[in-house]
């Protein structure tokens, strides 16, 4: 049993829907006859579903299903747009409106049903959020090489074209994707930390803030000058993930330095995350820290060694047992990265026999392992 918000300013379908999707479908329904109203009773208590009807006087059914998206409490809701009219131009505004579908009328109810325990039968088999192209790489200590392997993953991953990659830095200290990939990071996200949660951020504005680099792996770039304050808020991260999702296979995120509500909701949405750290004590005991707290994600949860300077490591055994997990991956020490550092083109486009792209090969084959195996 779900319960459904059913949004149409004509009572007699509203009456209707109601005896179907309550008796046949055996579902709780909450219904509104007018926009505002409807979206009030969505915001207090978020249904497991809404359907909802495009013509209506004041509000339009593509505005309210905006709203719905902008909200953190509702932007992950399954929302199908009804409509009377069938032009093509509805069916776009209604999908960059947010619509997961749009259904013209007349349509019979037990379409509609099936419809409906269609959507909610393969929300439930998704699992809560989880997305299966999402991998953060992370570690709260800098400079142990978290954005040289994002960027390389991200690349390496985009390589051939056959997948839609976006690489996003959320690094509230001047991000260095972009510099990586030699892009300039304009625009960035910065335009979005007063967004405004209500406010609408469709798929069309999220891709405006997208910069292209030649490989053809796209990039949502953190701004070039230190954030004073906060970050994008939580709700904002949510609806801009959200618009990543239906149009890329894969979303990487580096930038986390902190354990704060966004990374936790990140953490909680990815299918893998890489901890990177140095054979470094102060390293070791932040990943130990890490590991820690983020506990609850273990199965996820990937350490990868990067050598960030030259010098022998210790024996990968002795740092299984100071960790108490095994690492996924190790990646050594690669002169030839400085080199390509400030090129725009990282090691695994621009020299794939090198020690570093050849040990990120691998480590895709781990932490990506599900999206290598969706794209077959
Ligand atoms: N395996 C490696 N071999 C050589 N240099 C590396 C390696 N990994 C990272 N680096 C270098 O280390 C520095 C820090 O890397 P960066 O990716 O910016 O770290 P972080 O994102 O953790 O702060 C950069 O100059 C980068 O080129
Ligand atoms: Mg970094």
């Amino acid at each position: 049993m779900a319960r459904i918000l059913v949004i149409d300013d004509e009572a007699e379908l509203l009456d209707m829907m109601q005896l179907v999707l309550e008796r046949r479908g055996g579902h709780e329904t909450i219904l509104s006859a007018e926009g505002p109203d409807g979206l009030a009773k969505a915001i207090a208590d978020p249904p497991d579903m809404a359907i909802i009807d495009v013509m209506m006087p004041g509000v339009t059914g593509y505005e309210i299903c905006r709203q719905l998206r902008a909200n953190p409490a509702t932007a992950h809701i399954p929302i199908i747009i009804l409509t009377a009219r069938a032009q093509p131009m509805d069916r776009d505004a209604a999908m960059q409106a947010g619509a997961d579908v749009y259904l013209t009328k007349p349509v019979t109810m037990t379409e509609l049903l099936d419809l409906v325990n269609g959507m909610l039968a393969e929300r439930q088999g998704q699992g809560e959020g989880a997305f299966a192209g999402l991998v953060v790489m992370m570690s709260l200590r800098g400079g142990v090489g978290t954005t040289t392997l994002a960027v390389n993953l991200a690349a390496l991953l985009a390589q051939g074209g056959d997948r839609a990659v976006c690489l996003t830095d959320l690094s509230v200290s001047s991000g260095h994707v972009a510099l990586q990939l030699g892009l300039r990071p304009d625009p960035n996200w910065s335009s979005l930390i007063e967004h405004s949660e209500a406010q609408a951020l469709d798929a069309e504005s999220i891709a405006a803030l997208l910069l292209q680099h030649s490989s053809g792996l796209k990039v949502l770039a953190s701004p070039f000058f230190p954030i004073v304050g906060a970050g994008m808020p939580v709700g904002v991260v949510q609806v801009v993930l959200r618009g990543l999702r239906q149009e890329f296979d894969v979303v990487i995120v580096d930038g986390l330095s902190v354990l704060d509500d966004v990374a936790m909701m990140l953490l909680e949405e990815a299918s893998a995350v890489g901890l990177v750290f140095t054979a470094e004590p102060p390293s070791i005991q932040t990943t130990i820290g890490t590991l820690r707290a983020l506990s609850q994600w273990g199965e996820k949860l990937n350490l990868v060694l990067n050598q960030v300077a030259p010098g022998t490591l210790p024996p990968r055994e002795a740092l299984e047992r100071t960790l108490k997990r095994p690492l996924t991956g190790v990646v050594p020490f690669d002169a030839e990265q400085a080199r390509v550092l400030g090129r725009g083109t990282p090691l695994v486009l621009s020299n794939p026999d090198s020690v570093l792209a050849q040990s990120v090969g691998q480590l895709t084959q781990a932490i990506g392992r599900d999206i290598l195996a969706a794209s077959g």
